[in-house]
């Protein structure tokens, strides 16, 4: 097993705590040993018996002993986990947050500044094992914590490490982004339905057609333009959907859509 450490995954029941498990034991970086998870209903733990890790609605009870605690829940709830556990932790263990727009920060005040923090925005691509998760590290994080997170996020697939003042940044292309390619490929694929596609083969060469193209981008290295350009036949039928995609907004729809989700995360700890 490559992660020597024992991991409690608070709210982990949930679908991103639930891919983190899948993706470490899948990876055989740990054995289900060495993790707990919880949740705040029994009924909650019903898919995840198959993995034979530990199960238990008592947060206390899980973190002792925890190397690292990942805070799983959503970010209304972080406050309320801390502030129940924070009296249990004695060996300073990782805290390692997945809750969007929390700062580390909001969270060392918490914990009162007896663990390390590391913030990570994953996606829901981690579920697939296809995640980028972005990881950021708090005031007393050092770099074999960092090291850590981008170990266990490494088993839901590939980690970006950047500063903190990114993170709005990272939630609103990372974190939502998938939303905004769903809507992408839903489109693509109605417009196949609307050329006489049957509806599952437009939609199927849709998603592939994205992957593809995503593919293409990270496997070359080269710039989008370069490859757009590689499709574009002076005088062909690519150059009429390109002009009606500019014609109609996409790319400022796009860079805007980024822009606001950002906006919108900054503003998500103040409300
Ligand atoms: N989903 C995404 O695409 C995504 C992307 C980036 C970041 N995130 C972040 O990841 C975190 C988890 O998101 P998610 O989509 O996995 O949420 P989720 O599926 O709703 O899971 C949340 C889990 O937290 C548990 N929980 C709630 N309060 C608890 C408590 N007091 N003690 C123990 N467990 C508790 C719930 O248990 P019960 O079911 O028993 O209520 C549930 O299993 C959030 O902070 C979110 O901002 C999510």
């Amino acid at each position: 097993m490559s992660i020597d450490k024992r991991l409690a995954l608070i709210g982990g029941a949930g679908t991103m705590g639930t891919a983190v498990v899948r993706g470490l034991l899948q990876a055989e970086a740990v054995a289900p040993e060495q993790i707990v998870v919880t949740a705040r209903h029994e009924r909650s733990f019903e898919h995840l018996r198959q993995y034979h890790v530990r199960l238990t609605t008592d947060n206390i009870d899980a973190v002792q002993g925890a190397d690292v605690i990942l805070l799983c829940v959503h970010p209304d709830q972080v406050a309320g986990v801390v502030e129940e556990v924070k009296p249990s932790l004695v060996a300073e263990p990782l805290i390692l947050s997945l809750a969007t727009g929390i700062p580390t920060a909001r969270i060392e005040a918490l914990v009162g500044e007896l663990a390390p923090v590391v913030r990570a925005t994953p996606n829901l691509a981690a579920v697939v094992g296809a995640s980028i998760t972005v990881v950021c590290a708090g005031r007393l994080a050092e770099e074999t914590h960092l090291e850590l997170a981008e170990e266990i996020f490494g088993t839901v697939g590939e980690v970006e490490r950047l500063d903190e003042r990114h993170m709005n940044a990272c939630t609103a292309l990372v974190g939502c982004g998938p939303a905004f390619v769903f809507k992408c490929i839903e489109a693509l694929a109605e417009g196949g339905v609307k050329m006489g596609l049957p509806r599952m083969a437009s939609r199927r060469m849709a998603a592939q057609m994205m992957l593809g193209a995503s593919s293409l981008v990270l496997i070359t290295g080269e710039h989008p333009a370069a490859l757009k350009d590689q499709v574009t036949t002076p005088g062909g039928c690519t150059i009429d959907g390109i002009t009606k995609l500019e014609e109609r907004g996409l790319p400022i729809a796009l860079i805007e859509a980024v822009e606001t989700s950002a906006l919108k995360a900054a503003k998500l700890f103040d409300s």
